[in-house]
């Protein structure tokens, strides 16, 4: 059944468990996440990106959803809208049937440009009164993701600021953010904690400078009540960066999220972990292997079957570490 992303995260919240949130654009992630969340009985939590809109097309996008809620009607599912760049196209998602909208403020509506406090809270303060009024949940953004080591944004995939960004930006502070929360009256908080989009998040395996959970405790005692949403949280797994280099890939030496440094965020207030790269890694991995071993194979569904069990693979590891599991 399709519910608000406010009915799963408050049932997170009282029962401590996190949700990953998984980026969907096509079936075979659709089925990889639903069949790991029926053999887990964890609840789902579905996003469309502008990216994926593009890529498949709104209506296309959303009776993929609408397929998964068909074909597993026991499995409560939240059909999210990420990094929406207006109140014009959280309305536009709205109307198309989403359960849940991110009203990104922390940038312009050109996606890249960081903008002032003022802004944010003005057009996520409006998208809350406009989704509220429909039943519809609403994400805000309160900081800039991107990397404490280098001080770039890591955009590679176009979502996030372009450019430098000050250490001030790209950590949430905890006195604003419960400001945010009082004067937009948001469902979830994304915050910036040193995380960015994309598989190079960090050059070594990450210490606390770089990556602040420590900063997640700080807000989450400030805000206890406020559900806490972390982006960026891909593990980046190194046994799939091996593959891929072992069958014709070039991705080099990188570090994403360490699964326990998220599971300490969820001890903190984090219900909501948005991943995307690792379902990435995990597909384009196994498909070129497949294709290597199999060179006189040309039917698609072979190789598409088996980015189906290796995503799915992933989130099964991510139900049971985030303690969804069990929970639909
Ligand atoms: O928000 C970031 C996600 O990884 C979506 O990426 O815009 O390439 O679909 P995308
Ligand atoms: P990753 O690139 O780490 O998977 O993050 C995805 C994300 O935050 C989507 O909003
Ligand atoms: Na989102
Ligand atoms: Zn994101």
């Amino acid at each position: 059944a399709l519910i608000s992303m406010r009915q799963l995260l408050d049932h997170a919240a009282e029962f401590g468990y996190g949700v990953p949130a998984f980026n969907v654009n096509n079936l075979e992630q659709m089925r990889a996440i639903m069949e790991a969340a029926d053999e887990t009985d964890s609840p789902v939590i579905v996003q469309a990106s502008a990216g994926a809109r593009k890529y498949a097309g709104a209506p296309f996008l959303r009776h993929l959803i609408l397929a998964a809620i068909e074909e597993f009607p026991h499995i409560p599912v939240v059909m999210h809208q990420d990094h929406g760049t207006s109140p014009a196209v959280c309305q536009r998602s709205i109307q198309l049937g989403f359960s849940s909208v991110m009203m990104d403020g922390s940038l312009k509506d050109d996606g890249k440009t960081p903008a002032s406090y003022e802004y944010n809270v003005d057009v996520t303060r409006r998208t809350v009164e406009m989704a509220h009024a429909c039943g519809v949940s609403v994400e805000g953004e309160l900081g800039c993701l991107g990397s404490l080591e280098t001080g770039e944004a890591g955009e590679e995939d176009g979502i996030g600021a372009e450019g430098k960004l000050t250490m001030d930006q790209m950590l949430t502070d905890p006195e604003e953010a419960a400001d945010f929360v009082k004067k937009t009256n948001v469902d979830a908080l994304a915050i910036a904690i040193g995380t960015s989009h994309g598989a190079y998040k960090f050059t070594r395996p990450p210490t606390g400078d770089v990556l602040a959970i420590s900063r997640i405790k700080e807000i989450h005692e400030r805000i206890p009540n406020t559900h806490l949403v972390m982006h960026g949280s891909s593990s980046v797994p190194q046994e799939w960066l091996k593959v891929i280099n072992e069958f014709g890939g070039e991705i080099p030496e990188t570090y994403g999220v360490p699964v326990e440094e998220i599971c300490e965020g969820i001890k903190h207030g984090v219900r909501k972990v948005n991943i995307d790269t690792d379902l990435r890694l995990a597909a384009t991995g196994a498909i070129r292997r497949s294709l290597s071993e199999s060179p006189a194979n040309f039917d698609p569904r072979k190789y598409l079957a088996v980015s189906v069990s290796a995503m799915k693979e992933i989130c099964l590891a991510r139900y049971e570490a985030f303690g969804t599991a069990g929970n639909a």
